[in-house]
């Protein structure tokens, strides 16, 4: 076992590499490949923050750190003193009065809180969902068929799709849809704190009027099974706002970019385009290959080091910050032959773009199914479907957290 040698660097000044730099973000693989392979526990210490945060690039160091119980979300399992600079840290967060939900808990209270909404994301649930999400996925490609020529995917198809689903999950009006998005792209995309906060706010309102009415007639959703659980005790207003809230995020943005990084990856390799033409059936691997290759989620949630660590030879001191990156370990060649090829009949492939353990997304079938449906229909539709720019020019998210790009013109022509 290697402890932290006193040789690595300890200011900004001094790191060899910067995961958190912007100029990554369009194709982060070979840094990725350069960390594992010549710093696969790295000490980064942030310059904005002066937090010390531990990127980890191994498949095995990922998995490890996100099944290990001393490595948490919640920091007021940690003494003040080591809490105090990401309590700090936390604190700018706008959105910080919306953090009682799983994403952020440990158990007991993320036990709590996660039985209470599964049962909504089985497999009736899928079933149910699954013909109105094929039909809504193909009208969305009509739409883009009837206007000719050129379409953003993002815009067209990628954006509506999702919110969609999760408002039906939840049972929320299909009207409210507009006002949805709306929160939701001031969250993601304004980039500036005070609107995010102002839509965080507005949200709040929102949802409290909507559990009050599901608590006086309840449906056959989630948010009246939690009203429901509010009403016998077992879950609490603010953990209910703030789960409900995180649905609204995580089921969004996540599944656009699957849908945007697919698409790309498919008309970046037009061979593996062609065959899923010849064999539709690969739709299913082709997703799970998106995921793996560039999934949506650049890394899980930072985590809290609650106890003296070792993960991958280092010891990882208490107070410090674990970042383990999904999208890393997804290439790893220890785990992954050949781990730069894209191949959509890949298998077996333990990809852990969804994750890991206890933390595992509740979402994954439904993200599966979306993107089964509006990829699947794309390519059914547009036998001469390319992109209507150069892949240089794309723009990518500027965070790591989320991997994905804003626009995707496409060319969509009806002939081969
Ligand atoms: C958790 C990825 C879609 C709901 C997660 C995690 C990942 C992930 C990596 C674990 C995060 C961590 O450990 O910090 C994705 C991807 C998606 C997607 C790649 C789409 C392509 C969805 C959808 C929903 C959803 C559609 C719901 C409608 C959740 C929830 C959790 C979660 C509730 C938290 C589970 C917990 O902490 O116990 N997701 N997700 N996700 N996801 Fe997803």
């Amino acid at each position: 076992m290697t402890v932290t040698t006193p040789g690595q660097p300890s200011g900004p000044a001094a790191q060899p590499f910067d995961p958190a730099a912007a100029r990554h973000r369009p194709d982060p693989h070979p840094l990725f490949h350069r960390m594992r392979e010549h710093a696969p526990v790295y000490r980064y210490v942030s310059p904005a923050s002066g937090r010390v945060l531990w990127y980890l690039t191994r498949y095995a160091d990922v998995q490890r750190a996100l099944l290990d119980p001393d490595v948490g979300r919640q920091l007021d399992r940690l003494p003040p003193g080591l809490a105090a600079p990401h309590r700090r840290a936390e604190l700018r967060d706008p959105l910080a009065m919306l953090r009682r939900n799983v994403f952020h808990l440990d158990p007991p209270d993320h036990t709590r809180i996660r039985r209470l909404m599964a049962p909504a994301f089985g497999a009736r649930t899928v079933a149910v969902l699954e013909e109105r999400v094929h039909r809504v996925a193909g009208e969305l490609v009509d739409g883009m068929a009837a206007a000719g020529g050129e379409a953003d995917l993002i815009r067209e198809l990628a954006l509506p799709l999702p919110v969609l689903v999760v408002a039906e999950l939840l049972g929320l009006p299909p009207g409210d849809r507009a006002r949805l998005r709306g929160w939701s792209d001031e969250i993601v995309g304004s980039g500036d704190a005070g609107r995010v906060r102002r839509a965080g706010l507005e949200f709040v309102a929102y949802a409290n009027e909507r559990i009050d009415e599901r608590r006086a007639r309840p449906g056959d959703d989630l948010l009246s099974r939690l009203a429901e659980a509010e009403q016998a005790g077992g879950i609490s207003r603010a953990e209910l706002v703030s789960s409900v809230f995180q649905l609204l995020l995580a089921g969004d943005e996540t599944t656009v970019n699957l849908i945007g990084n697919g698409m790309l990856e498919l008309l970046r390799h037009p061979r593996q385009l062609d065959r899923l033409r010849a064999r539709p059936e690969l739709i299913g691997s082709m997703v799970e290959e998106a995921l793996r290759y560039n999934g949506p989620v650049g890394h899980s949630r930072p985590l809290y080091v609650l106890a003296d660590v070792e993960i991958g030879g280092t010891v990882i001191p208490r107070g410090d910050v674990v970042v383990p990156v999904l999208l890393a370990a997804n290439r790893d060649p220890a785990v992954f032959p050949r781990p730069d090829v894209f191949d959509i009949g890949r298998s077996p492939n333990r990809h852990l773009g969804f994750g890991h353990g206890a933390h595992f997304c509740l979402g994954a079938a439904l993200a599966r199914l979306q993107a089964a449906a509006a990829i699947g229909a794309l390519v059914r539709r547009f036998p001469g479907i390319a992109l209507a720019v150069d892949p240089a020019d794309l723009e990518w998210t500027p965070d790591l957290f989320l991997h994905g790009v804003r626009r995707l013109p496409l060319r969509l022509r009806l002939e081969a």
